[in-house]
């Protein structure tokens, strides 16, 4: 005799033949909790499997879209330039602080050319104490707990800390140095 599970909405894939035919009401406790055959088990992994495959596909066709929508949004926003220092504000080797956006944490604006800057938060990825730089040799110095990173990147090169300085990006333009954005990978 077939029964069927009595609780499943869609019951007609799930039949189950209790060994001794006997209604699935006449069955033990443990027959009518885990009423589905061994038989059966493959066809209702293959369903939660397919289920699976839908919701993560999904999942990722919305993750796609919010990538290209965020860019999209990015692309369309004003022009966030702000100008920072004049050229010679600075003799190469010089180096500012200045915010950006205003309500930042310091940032350090470092004159390495005749028309490159560079420019990081100056707080140390470690602690938080400030970087000086150090033109000469291409490197910011953290002097808390000896920390050392790339002029030229924000990469680590010594010391305790573990990630880059986040990165503010420079334009020099005809009437001074711009910050156009911060490198939010890094923040
Ligand atoms: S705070 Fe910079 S190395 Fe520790």
């Amino acid at each position: 005799m077939i029964a069927r599970t009595n609780h499943e909405s869609g019951a007609a894939d799930r039949t189950v033949t209790p060994p001794d035919g006997r209604a699935m009401a006449d069955q033990p406790r443990w027959r009518q909790d885990f009423p589905i055959d061994a038989a059966q088990d493959d066809y209702v992994s293959r369903r939660e499997l397919t289920k699976f495959v839908v919701l993560t596909s999904a999942a990722f066709v919305v993750g796609q879209w919010w990538i290209v929508l965020k860019s999209l949004w990015r692309t369309a926003q004003p022009d966030t330039a702000v100008r920072i220092a004049a050229v010679d504000d600075l003799p190469v080797g010089g180096a500012r602080t200045f915010f950006y956006p205003e309500s930042s944490s310091p940032r350090l604006l470092v004159r390495i050319g005749s028309k490159s800057f560079v420019a990081y938060d100056q707080q140390c990825t470690h602690l938080l104490c400030p970087v000086v730089p150090d033109v000469p040799s291409g490197r910011l110095h953290c002097p808390c707990h000896n920390g050392w990173f790339d002029l030229a990147s924000g990469q680590v090169l010594a010391g305790p800390p573990q990630r880059a300085l986040p990165r503010v990006h420079v334009e020099v333009r005809a009437d001074g140095v711009y910050a156009t954005g911060v490198d939010e990978a890094a923040t």
